[in-house]
């Protein structure tokens, strides 16, 4: 790894979270709730978990110039993110609508707003922050465009690519060359390989499909079971950590973010999954996106009583 800066290049919204017994289905109503407001997006949970757990990060996204927007770069900026490269837009900052049941589960709509007004020549102009960088770490919030072009130039230049594909989206064949780990979960994975995903030997051959493409790592999150590591070395199942989950929102956030921190760190990937496997442990076990990101101090002792 060229230095240990990770960059994270993504998406910043405000989250709007009602928890109730269920999720509503289709033109349905559901009373009760409890309703919470606070800091999220993929790109920025991923930014801060990388922080918190111990990473030099440096974190661009794009807002409007409104109060939420304002909000959530004050926000990153006492978390000692480096958001001296936030960009800003005409349209309004990202808001997403998110319902948590009582098991945990969640379902979210976004409001992407200035998110989608991130353009490929946006990321023209970071390329020295983006060669700078030892990890770039994208998802799917932003267009597509946008992250294809900064995973060109972090590739070119030795960046070591991250590509957490959340949400889900026809990826154009030429980015496949430019991702040193792909990290998606389960449906994901299915959808990108072309087969359902549901237990370790199906996400082994999704791995495969996806190496084939050209990636070169695949750990393919698989929630409450664990995850599937795979590399051009074989893959190994990592079990979950056993724990009682009350909102799983950002847990996938947590895992990519601690992932990086500790390649910056130089584990192998096998010791990276283990630590983000604990790390994303602890969020499912607190509500809210932000909020519910461990720090290292806590995440360390886990793994220390552990032992
Ligand atoms: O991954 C969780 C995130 O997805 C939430 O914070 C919400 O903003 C959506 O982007």
């Amino acid at each position: 790894m060229k230095s240990r800066k990770i960059l994270v290049i993504g998406s910043s919204n405000t989250d709007m979270t009602v928890r109730a017994d269920k999720l509503p289905s289709p033109g349905e109503t559901v009373l009760g709730g409890a309703f919470t407001m606070g800091h999220g997006g993929k790109g920025a949970n991923q930014a801060v978990a990388a922080k918190r757990l111990g990473g030099d990060v440096t974190f661009v996204c794009k807002v409007g110039k409104d109060l939420f927007g304002e909000s959530s770069v004050r926000s990153y900026e006492q978390e000692g993110i480096d958001t001296s490269h936030i960009l800003y837009s005409s349209q309004p900052s990202g808001v997403a609508l998110i319902n948590v049941d009582a098991s945990a589960e969640n379902s979210i709509s976004v409001a992407s707003g200035a998110n989608l007004d991130f353009t490929p020549e946006d990321v023209k102009g970071l390329e020295s922050v983006i060669r700078e960088a030892g990890i770039l770490l994208l998802q799917l919030e932003i267009p597509v465009e946008t992250v294809l072009e900064a995973a060109r130039i972090a590739s070119e230049s030795g960046v070591y690519v991250i590509l957490n594909p959340a949400p889900a989206c026809r990826l154009p064949e030429e980015i496949y060359r430019y991702i040193s780990l792909l990290i998606p979960n389960e449906t994901e994975s299915g959808q990108m390989a072309g087969i359902q995903v549901s237990d370790r030997q199906s996400a082994e051959k999704a791995a495969e499909v996806l190496m084939g493409n050209g990636v070169g790592n695949v750990i393919i999150t698989m929630g409450s079971k664990g995850s599937m590591v795979c590399s051009k070395d074989g893959s190994e199942f990592i079990p979950s950590r056993k724990v009682p989950a009350i909102d799983t929102t950002a847990a996938g956030d947590t895992y990519c973010g601690a992932l990086s921190v500790a390649l910056s760190e130089g584990k192998s990937l096998r010791d990276a999954a283990c630590f983000a496997t604990v790390a994303s442990s602890i969020a499912v076990t607190r509500r809210g996106a932000q909020e519910s990101v461990p720090t290292r101090a806590e995440t360390d002792a886990v793994i220390a009583a552990s032992l």
